[in-house]
Protein backbone atom coordinates (compact mmCIF):
# COMPACT_ATOMS: atom_id res chain seq x y z
CA UNK A 1 0.00 0.00 0.00
CA UNK A 2 1.43 3.31 -0.85
CA UNK A 3 0.46 6.57 0.74
CA UNK A 4 0.01 9.91 -0.13
CA UNK A 5 -0.11 13.23 1.77
CA UNK A 6 -3.41 14.51 2.60
CA UNK A 7 -3.90 18.36 1.52
CA UNK A 8 -2.16 20.15 4.36
CA UNK A 9 -3.59 18.27 7.39
CA UNK A 10 -0.18 16.30 8.12
CA UNK A 11 -2.05 12.92 7.28
CA UNK A 12 -0.84 10.50 5.01
CA UNK A 13 -3.21 8.23 4.15
CA UNK A 14 -3.59 5.10 1.69
CA UNK A 15 -4.32 6.41 -2.03
CA UNK A 16 -6.71 2.85 -2.02
CA UNK A 17 -8.95 3.97 0.83
CA UNK A 18 -12.25 2.46 1.57
CA UNK A 19 -16.21 3.92 1.59
CA UNK A 20 -18.69 2.97 3.99
CA UNK A 21 -21.26 3.81 2.04
CA UNK A 22 -22.15 0.26 0.85
CA UNK A 23 -21.83 -0.91 4.76
CA UNK A 24 -24.89 1.17 6.05
CA UNK A 25 -27.39 0.54 3.37
CA UNK A 26 -28.92 1.30 0.20
CA UNK A 27 -26.76 -1.18 -1.48
CA UNK A 28 -29.47 -4.01 -0.97
CA UNK A 29 -28.82 -6.59 2.18
CA UNK A 30 -25.62 -6.45 3.91
CA UNK A 31 -24.86 -8.15 7.03
CA UNK A 32 -23.02 -6.48 9.96
CA UNK A 33 -20.56 -9.79 10.46
CA UNK A 34 -19.00 -9.27 6.47
CA UNK A 35 -18.74 -5.73 6.70
CA UNK A 36 -16.82 -5.65 9.95
CA UNK A 37 -15.13 -8.60 8.04
CA UNK A 38 -14.73 -6.30 5.13
CA UNK A 39 -13.54 -3.48 7.48
CA UNK A 40 -10.94 -5.39 9.30
CA UNK A 41 -9.80 -6.46 5.42
CA UNK A 42 -9.27 -2.78 4.95
CA UNK A 43 -6.96 -2.81 7.78
CA UNK A 44 -4.86 -6.22 7.20
CA UNK A 45 -4.61 -4.26 3.36
CA UNK A 46 -2.74 -1.20 4.94
CA UNK A 47 -5.98 1.12 4.30
CA UNK A 48 -5.99 3.76 7.13
CA UNK A 49 -8.57 6.02 5.75
CA UNK A 50 -12.03 5.60 5.91
CA UNK A 51 -15.24 7.57 4.43
CA UNK A 52 -18.60 7.54 5.85
CA UNK A 53 -21.44 9.70 6.64
CA UNK A 54 -24.11 9.80 9.58
CA UNK A 55 -27.08 9.04 6.77
CA UNK A 56 -25.46 5.52 5.86
CA UNK A 57 -27.86 3.13 7.44
CA UNK A 58 -28.47 6.84 9.59
CA UNK A 59 -25.80 6.08 11.65
CA UNK A 60 -25.00 2.10 10.87
CA UNK A 61 -21.66 3.20 9.18
CA UNK A 62 -20.72 4.88 11.77
CA UNK A 63 -21.23 2.38 14.52
CA UNK A 64 -19.11 -0.47 12.76
CA UNK A 65 -16.27 1.97 12.44
CA UNK A 66 -16.41 2.56 16.14
CA UNK A 67 -16.81 -1.13 16.77
CA UNK A 68 -13.80 -1.78 14.34
CA UNK A 69 -11.61 1.33 16.04
CA UNK A 70 -12.24 -0.31 19.24
CA UNK A 71 -10.36 -3.51 18.02
CA UNK A 72 -8.07 -2.17 16.61
CA UNK A 73 -4.56 -0.70 17.50
CA UNK A 74 -3.74 1.21 14.06
CA UNK A 75 -4.42 4.43 13.37
CA UNK A 76 -7.52 4.86 11.61
CA UNK A 77 -8.52 8.29 10.09
CA UNK A 78 -12.48 8.68 9.96
CA UNK A 79 -13.48 11.24 7.42
CA UNK A 80 -17.51 11.49 7.84
CA UNK A 81 -19.92 13.88 6.40
CA UNK A 82 -23.27 16.07 7.48
CA UNK A 83 -25.93 17.99 6.21
CA UNK A 84 -28.16 15.02 4.18
CA UNK A 85 -30.15 14.53 7.04
CA UNK A 86 -32.69 17.29 6.34
CA UNK A 87 -35.78 16.60 5.03
CA UNK A 88 -34.77 19.30 1.61
CA UNK A 89 -31.44 20.99 0.67
CA UNK A 90 -31.62 24.26 1.55
CA UNK A 91 -29.07 26.73 2.50
CA UNK A 92 -30.77 27.43 5.61
CA UNK A 93 -30.82 24.05 6.64
CA UNK A 94 -27.03 24.26 6.89
CA UNK A 95 -27.42 26.57 10.17
CA UNK A 96 -25.12 26.67 13.06
CA UNK A 97 -28.22 24.94 15.21
CA UNK A 98 -27.83 21.94 12.70
CA UNK A 99 -24.62 22.04 11.80
CA UNK A 100 -23.75 21.88 15.70
CA UNK A 101 -26.45 19.28 16.41
CA UNK A 102 -24.99 17.08 13.56
CA UNK A 103 -21.84 17.20 14.92
CA UNK A 104 -22.60 15.47 18.56
CA UNK A 105 -24.83 13.01 16.83
CA UNK A 106 -21.81 11.98 14.85
CA UNK A 107 -19.70 12.12 17.68
CA UNK A 108 -21.89 10.16 19.42
CA UNK A 109 -22.35 7.42 16.18
CA UNK A 110 -18.81 7.49 16.43
CA UNK A 111 -17.84 7.15 19.27
CA UNK A 112 -14.93 9.74 20.08
CA UNK A 113 -14.20 13.03 21.04
CA UNK A 114 -13.12 14.52 18.24
CA UNK A 115 -13.92 13.89 14.29
CA UNK A 116 -11.04 13.78 12.08
CA UNK A 117 -12.53 15.34 8.81
CA UNK A 118 -16.21 16.41 8.50
CA UNK A 119 -17.14 16.85 5.23
CA UNK A 120 -20.36 19.13 4.20
CA UNK A 121 -22.38 16.27 2.13
CA UNK A 122 -23.43 17.67 -1.38
CA UNK A 123 -25.05 20.51 -0.12
CA UNK A 124 -26.75 22.62 -2.48
CA UNK A 125 -24.44 25.04 -4.86
CA UNK A 126 -25.76 28.29 -2.88
CA UNK A 127 -24.06 27.47 0.25
CA UNK A 128 -20.81 27.58 -1.38
CA UNK A 129 -21.67 31.69 -1.38
CA UNK A 130 -22.41 31.30 2.28
CA UNK A 131 -19.11 32.17 4.35
CA UNK A 132 -20.82 32.19 7.69
CA UNK A 133 -21.13 28.17 6.89
CA UNK A 134 -17.78 28.05 6.62
CA UNK A 135 -17.12 29.97 9.85
CA UNK A 136 -19.62 27.75 12.05
CA UNK A 137 -16.90 24.94 10.61
CA UNK A 138 -14.28 26.98 11.57
CA UNK A 139 -15.69 27.81 15.06
CA UNK A 140 -16.07 23.69 15.61
CA UNK A 141 -12.26 23.10 14.93
CA UNK A 142 -11.33 25.85 17.47
CA UNK A 143 -13.50 24.32 19.99
CA UNK A 144 -12.03 21.09 19.77
CA UNK A 145 -15.03 18.98 17.87
CA UNK A 146 -13.78 18.32 14.42
CA UNK A 147 -10.11 18.38 13.50
CA UNK A 148 -10.50 19.29 10.29
CA UNK A 149 -13.23 19.82 7.40
CA UNK A 150 -13.68 19.76 3.66
CA UNK A 151 -16.88 19.56 1.22
CA UNK A 152 -18.42 16.16 -0.88
CA UNK A 153 -19.39 18.08 -4.35
CA UNK A 154 -21.33 17.08 -7.00
CA UNK A 155 -19.65 19.30 -9.22
CA UNK A 156 -16.74 20.89 -10.43
CA UNK A 157 -18.24 24.42 -10.29
CA UNK A 158 -18.71 23.80 -6.78
CA UNK A 159 -15.36 22.13 -6.03
CA UNK A 160 -13.49 25.07 -7.43
CA UNK A 161 -15.59 27.70 -5.23
CA UNK A 162 -15.49 25.50 -2.06
CA UNK A 163 -11.19 25.79 -2.64
CA UNK A 164 -11.61 29.69 -2.20
CA UNK A 165 -11.90 29.24 1.29
CA UNK A 166 -8.66 28.96 2.90
CA UNK A 167 -9.52 26.19 5.53
CA UNK A 168 -10.97 23.38 3.40
CA UNK A 169 -8.83 21.08 3.32
CA UNK A 170 -10.35 18.29 1.29
CA UNK A 171 -12.84 18.23 -1.75
CA UNK A 172 -14.86 14.78 -2.32
CA UNK A 173 -15.39 14.54 -5.85
CA UNK A 174 -16.78 11.44 -8.41
CA UNK A 175 -13.69 10.63 -10.71
CA UNK A 176 -13.20 7.87 -12.69
CA UNK A 177 -12.97 6.22 -16.25
CA UNK A 178 -16.15 7.67 -16.73
CA UNK A 179 -15.92 11.33 -14.97
CA UNK A 180 -12.85 12.62 -16.11
CA UNK A 181 -14.15 16.39 -16.65
CA UNK A 182 -12.65 16.93 -12.67
CA UNK A 183 -8.62 16.78 -13.67
CA UNK A 184 -9.21 19.27 -16.71
CA UNK A 185 -10.20 22.52 -14.46
CA UNK A 186 -9.87 21.60 -10.72
CA UNK A 187 -7.28 19.10 -9.98
CA UNK A 188 -4.66 21.91 -10.96
CA UNK A 189 -6.03 24.22 -8.51
CA UNK A 190 -6.55 21.72 -5.90
CA UNK A 191 -2.84 20.74 -6.50
CA UNK A 192 -1.54 24.41 -6.57
CA UNK A 193 -4.01 25.02 -3.22
CA UNK A 194 -2.67 21.78 -1.46
CA UNK A 195 -6.13 20.63 -1.24
CA UNK A 196 -7.07 16.94 -0.25
CA UNK A 197 -9.09 15.14 -3.29
CA UNK A 198 -11.02 12.01 -2.54
CA UNK A 199 -11.98 10.39 -5.98
CA UNK A 200 -15.61 8.96 -4.81
CA UNK A 201 -17.46 6.54 -6.65
CA UNK A 202 -14.19 4.93 -8.05
CA UNK A 203 -15.75 2.03 -9.61
CA UNK A 204 -19.12 3.63 -11.48
CA UNK A 205 -21.09 1.85 -8.86
CA UNK A 206 -19.18 -1.11 -9.78
CA UNK A 207 -19.89 -0.81 -13.52
CA UNK A 208 -15.88 -0.47 -14.01
CA UNK A 209 -15.12 -3.70 -12.40
CA UNK A 210 -16.43 -5.21 -15.33
CA UNK A 211 -18.86 -7.94 -13.69
CA UNK A 212 -22.28 -6.57 -14.39
CA UNK A 213 -24.26 -7.52 -17.65
CA UNK A 214 -27.56 -6.32 -19.67
CA UNK A 215 -29.57 -8.38 -17.78
CA UNK A 216 -27.86 -8.46 -14.40
CA UNK A 217 -30.83 -7.31 -11.69
CA UNK A 218 -30.36 -4.86 -8.51
CA UNK A 219 -32.20 -5.58 -5.23
CA UNK A 220 -35.30 -2.93 -4.88
CA UNK A 221 -33.66 -1.21 -2.03
CA UNK A 222 -30.35 -1.09 -4.17
CA UNK A 223 -29.96 2.30 -5.23
CA UNK A 224 -28.39 1.15 -8.90
CA UNK A 225 -31.98 -0.37 -9.26
CA UNK A 226 -34.28 3.00 -7.61
CA UNK A 227 -32.05 5.85 -8.38
CA UNK A 228 -30.86 5.31 -12.64
CA UNK A 229 -32.94 8.65 -13.25
CA UNK A 230 -32.33 10.17 -10.27
CA UNK A 231 -35.40 9.31 -8.76
CA UNK A 232 -33.95 9.74 -5.06
CA UNK A 233 -30.66 11.56 -5.10
CA UNK A 234 -28.06 13.14 -7.73
CA UNK A 235 -28.58 10.69 -10.80
CA UNK A 236 -24.38 11.22 -11.05
CA UNK A 237 -24.34 8.83 -7.78
CA UNK A 238 -25.44 6.18 -9.38
CA UNK A 239 -23.53 4.83 -12.06
CA UNK A 240 -21.44 7.98 -12.47
CA UNK A 241 -24.69 9.19 -14.31
CA UNK A 242 -23.86 7.03 -17.15
CA UNK A 243 -26.53 5.35 -19.14
CA UNK A 244 -26.30 1.96 -18.31
CA UNK A 245 -26.44 -0.11 -21.90
CA UNK A 246 -23.96 2.26 -22.85
CA UNK A 247 -21.59 2.11 -20.09
CA UNK A 248 -21.60 -1.65 -20.55
CA UNK A 249 -20.33 -1.18 -24.51
CA UNK A 250 -17.30 1.18 -22.95
CA UNK A 251 -16.51 -1.55 -20.37
CA UNK A 252 -15.63 -4.11 -22.53
CA UNK A 253 -13.29 -1.91 -24.63
CA UNK A 254 -11.40 -1.10 -21.63
CA UNK A 255 -11.40 -4.73 -20.77
CA UNK A 256 -9.26 -5.40 -23.61
CA UNK A 257 -6.59 -3.21 -22.16
CA UNK A 258 -5.78 -4.81 -19.27
CA UNK A 259 -2.59 -5.91 -18.34
CA UNK A 260 -1.98 -9.57 -17.89
CA UNK A 261 -2.74 -10.59 -14.39
CA UNK A 262 -4.88 -7.30 -13.48
CA UNK A 263 -8.10 -7.65 -12.58
CA UNK A 264 -11.10 -4.99 -14.06
CA UNK A 265 -11.45 -3.17 -10.60
CA UNK A 266 -7.93 -2.58 -9.87
CA UNK A 267 -6.88 -1.66 -13.36
CA UNK A 268 -9.90 1.38 -12.65
CA UNK A 269 -9.07 2.35 -9.27
CA UNK A 270 -5.02 2.47 -10.87
CA UNK A 271 -6.44 4.72 -13.52
CA UNK A 272 -7.35 7.02 -11.06
CA UNK A 273 -4.26 7.12 -9.05
CA UNK A 274 -2.33 8.29 -12.39
CA UNK A 275 -3.73 11.70 -11.05
CA UNK A 276 -1.41 13.09 -8.69
CA UNK A 277 -3.48 15.81 -7.84
CA UNK A 278 -5.69 12.74 -6.51
CA UNK A 279 -4.77 11.86 -2.96
CA UNK A 280 -6.73 8.27 -2.75
CA UNK A 281 -9.82 6.57 -4.08
CA UNK A 282 -12.39 5.13 -1.86
CA UNK A 283 -13.86 2.41 -3.98
CA UNK A 284 -16.93 0.70 -1.93
CA UNK A 285 -16.38 -2.65 -0.60
CA UNK A 286 -19.35 -4.91 1.31
CA UNK A 287 -16.92 -8.21 1.15
CA UNK A 288 -13.41 -8.89 2.09
CA UNK A 289 -12.41 -10.17 -1.15
CA UNK A 290 -13.34 -6.67 -2.84
CA UNK A 291 -11.61 -4.62 -0.63
CA UNK A 292 -8.62 -6.94 -0.93
CA UNK A 293 -8.75 -6.82 -4.82
CA UNK A 294 -9.03 -2.98 -4.86
CA UNK A 295 -6.18 -2.41 -1.99
CA UNK A 296 -3.77 -4.60 -4.33
CA UNK A 297 -4.32 -1.89 -7.07
CA UNK A 298 -2.00 0.78 -5.23
CA UNK A 299 0.80 -1.25 -5.69
CA UNK A 300 0.42 -1.89 -9.61
CA UNK A 301 3.11 -0.10 -11.82
CA UNK A 302 1.61 2.91 -13.90
CA UNK A 303 -0.47 2.36 -16.89
CA UNK A 304 1.47 3.04 -20.15
CA UNK A 305 0.67 6.43 -21.54
CA UNK A 306 -0.48 4.28 -24.32
CA UNK A 307 -3.17 2.99 -22.57
CA UNK A 308 -4.33 6.56 -20.77
CA UNK A 309 -4.49 7.69 -24.24
CA UNK A 310 -6.77 4.66 -25.16
CA UNK A 311 -9.27 5.11 -21.95
CA UNK A 312 -9.49 8.82 -22.94
CA UNK A 313 -10.17 7.68 -26.30
CA UNK A 314 -13.11 5.29 -24.83
CA UNK A 315 -14.43 8.83 -22.64
CA UNK A 316 -14.45 11.09 -25.46
CA UNK A 317 -16.48 8.42 -28.40
CA UNK A 318 -18.90 6.90 -25.99
CA UNK A 319 -19.09 8.96 -22.59
CA UNK A 320 -18.78 12.58 -23.05
CA UNK A 321 -20.80 13.62 -25.22
CA UNK A 322 -23.32 12.36 -22.94
CA UNK A 323 -22.41 13.71 -19.35
CA UNK A 324 -19.16 15.86 -19.82
CA UNK A 325 -21.14 19.17 -19.16
CA UNK A 326 -23.45 18.17 -16.70
CA UNK A 327 -20.93 17.87 -13.12
N1 LIG B 1 -22.40 12.30 -2.01
C1 LIG B 1 -21.34 11.71 -1.52
O1 LIG B 1 -20.57 12.31 -0.81
C2 LIG B 1 -21.06 10.29 -1.89
C3 LIG B 1 -21.83 9.64 -2.86
C4 LIG B 1 -21.47 8.37 -3.27
C5 LIG B 1 -20.40 7.74 -2.68
N2 LIG B 1 -19.68 8.36 -1.71
C6 LIG B 1 -18.53 7.71 -1.07
O2 LIG B 1 -17.72 7.10 -2.06
C7 LIG B 1 -17.59 5.70 -1.77
C8 LIG B 1 -17.39 4.93 -3.05
O3 LIG B 1 -18.44 5.11 -3.96
P1 LIG B 1 -19.59 4.05 -4.15
O4 LIG B 1 -19.54 3.07 -3.01
O5 LIG B 1 -20.84 4.81 -4.38
O6 LIG B 1 -19.24 3.35 -5.52
P2 LIG B 1 -18.04 2.46 -6.05
O7 LIG B 1 -16.91 2.51 -5.12
O8 LIG B 1 -17.81 2.91 -7.45
O9 LIG B 1 -18.68 1.00 -6.12
C9 LIG B 1 -18.76 0.24 -4.95
C10 LIG B 1 -19.50 -1.08 -5.18
O10 LIG B 1 -18.91 -1.85 -6.21
C11 LIG B 1 -18.89 -3.24 -5.84
N3 LIG B 1 -17.45 -3.62 -5.73
C12 LIG B 1 -16.47 -2.95 -5.09
N4 LIG B 1 -15.28 -3.55 -5.25
C13 LIG B 1 -15.49 -4.62 -6.02
C14 LIG B 1 -14.65 -5.63 -6.53
N5 LIG B 1 -13.34 -5.63 -6.29
N6 LIG B 1 -15.21 -6.59 -7.29
C15 LIG B 1 -16.53 -6.61 -7.56
N7 LIG B 1 -17.38 -5.68 -7.10
C16 LIG B 1 -16.87 -4.68 -6.32
C17 LIG B 1 -19.63 -3.34 -4.51
O11 LIG B 1 -21.03 -3.53 -4.70
P3 LIG B 1 -21.75 -4.91 -5.16
O12 LIG B 1 -20.94 -6.03 -4.62
O13 LIG B 1 -23.12 -4.83 -4.60
O14 LIG B 1 -21.76 -4.85 -6.66
C18 LIG B 1 -19.41 -1.95 -3.94
O15 LIG B 1 -20.36 -1.58 -3.00
C19 LIG B 1 -18.86 5.38 -0.99
O16 LIG B 1 -18.78 4.19 -0.27
C20 LIG B 1 -18.94 6.61 -0.11
O17 LIG B 1 -18.02 6.51 0.96
C21 LIG B 1 -19.99 9.62 -1.32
Amino acid sequence: MNYRELGRTGWKVSDISFGAWAIGGAWGQVSDEESLAALNQAIDSGINFLDTADVYGEGRSHRLIAQLKKSRKEEIIVATKIGRRLPKQTVEGYSRANITSWIEDNLRDLNTATLDLVQLHCPPTGAYYHPEIFAVLDDLVHAGKIRFYGVSVERVEEALKAIEYPNVQTVQIIFNCFRQRPADLFFPQAKAKRVGVLARVPLASGLLTGKFRADTQFAADDHRNFNRQGQRFDMGETFAGVDYDVALAAVEEIRALLPPGVSMSQFALRWILMFDAVTCAIPGGKRPSQVADNARASDLPPLTPETMAAVRSIYDQRIRPLVHQLW
